[in-house]
């Protein structure tokens, strides 16, 4: 790859500590364990992964909310911390909940604003300017400048999320789970847009998402996380196509598709998900998975495979 990343991880960690109640020990949370990746401008990468296993800590650290417990980010190529405030207006971040995220007391156009007035000197007519160039880049009308948040549908507010994003013009969006609440048919207008909007301005795209299905169309390099893990990476057409991680595997499985051999042929996950306060010894994945063997219940496997595509598994599939 020639040109430099915008956005890379080194081994990131963040751990959390608990306090699990009278007279019991502290516990330590391992929320995100060893995580590496690197972005470029004009690309996507999906992660993928069941509740809890660390995709919006992994936001958090990327947005510069928390910092790091072991591990670096950097930014450009400069390493990022809370509080930099130049670095940070270079990574924005689109949340799953359109309706929690807007102030409801704001219009429309004090919404787009307010990143301006708070890390520009622009005046107000080159503010409003900017914010009415932004609108109709995210397909929302003139007339909506005035108007407040709860007058607008889910898919609406999530265009009007995206364009206070985009304000400051970032070369990072974070989107977290940014169409889960969203009707099948909006979503598919909403991931349109977000894959418009990279062309045009060559935003590189964090995409977090719970499933594989999303994702299939709009990534183009893939992390399966896992307890706060990666246990699978690499270019999403080969994840895809040929999944080693029986995880990844069986998260495609669950992918509805209309596939009656598919269908007959769908990997159901036994068991629950395992605490991340007491994770399983061993391959962290080793409880709920069909092919594990004594090794696996011993010995926690490293990512490795070969060229891009790696995976954390001690008997990958073929
Ligand atoms: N501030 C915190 N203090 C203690 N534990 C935390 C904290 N934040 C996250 N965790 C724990 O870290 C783990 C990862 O949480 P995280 O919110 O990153 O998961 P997630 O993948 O975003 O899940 P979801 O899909 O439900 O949004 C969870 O077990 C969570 O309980
Ligand atoms: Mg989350």
């Amino acid at each position: 790859m020639t040109t430099s990343a915008v956005l890379e991880g080194k081994d990131l960690a963040r751990f959390y500590t608990v306090n699990r109640g009278l007279f019991k020990a502290e516990a330590t949370v391992r929320a995100l364990n060893g995580v590496s990746f690197s972005l470029h401008s004009g690309r996507t990468l999906a992660v993928v992964g069941e509740s809890g296993c660390g995709k919006s800590t992994l936001a958090r650290l990327v947005t510069m909310i928390e910092d790091p417990t072991a591990g670096e980010l950097l930014i450009d190529g400069k390493p990022a911390r809370v509080g930099d405030k130049d670095l940070r207006s270079q990574v924005q971040i689109v949340f799953q909940n359109p309706y929690g995220s807007l102030n409801p007391r704001q219009k429309v156009g004090s919404i787009l604003e307010e990143p301006l007035k708070i890390n520009t000197d622009d005046d107000a007519r080159t503010r409003r300017r900017k914010a009415e160039a932004m609108m109709a880049r995210v397909g929302l009308r003139p007339e909506h400048y005035d108007r407040y948040p709860h007058m607008f549908s889910g898919g609406q507010r999530q265009r009007i999320a995206i364009a206070r994003a985009l304000m400051l013009r970032p070369k990072v969006l974070v989107l977290d789970e940014p169409v889960s609440a969203l009707d099948l048919s909006i979503q598919a207008q909403v991931l349109n847009l977000l894959m418009d909007l990279q062309k045009e301005m060559g935003l590189a795209y964090l995409f977090i998402s719970h499933g594989l299905s999303v994702v299939r169309h709009i990534a183009d390099d893939v992390m399966v996380m896992y307890l706060g893990r990666p246990v699978e990476t690499g270019p999403a057409a080969e994840v895809f196509e040929r999944p080693r991680h029986p995880y990844t595997a069986a998260l495609l499985s669950a992918t509805p598709i209309a596939d009656p051999d598919r269908e007959k042929n769908r990997i159901r996950l036994q068991g629950e998900l395992p605490s991340p306060l007491n994770p399983p010894i061993g391959c962290h994945f080793n409880p709920r998975c069909w092919k594990a063997q004594d090794h696996c219940r011993k010995v926690e496997p490293e990512l490795g495979g070969e060229g891009a595509h790696r995976y954390a598994c001690h008997f990958p599939l073929d």
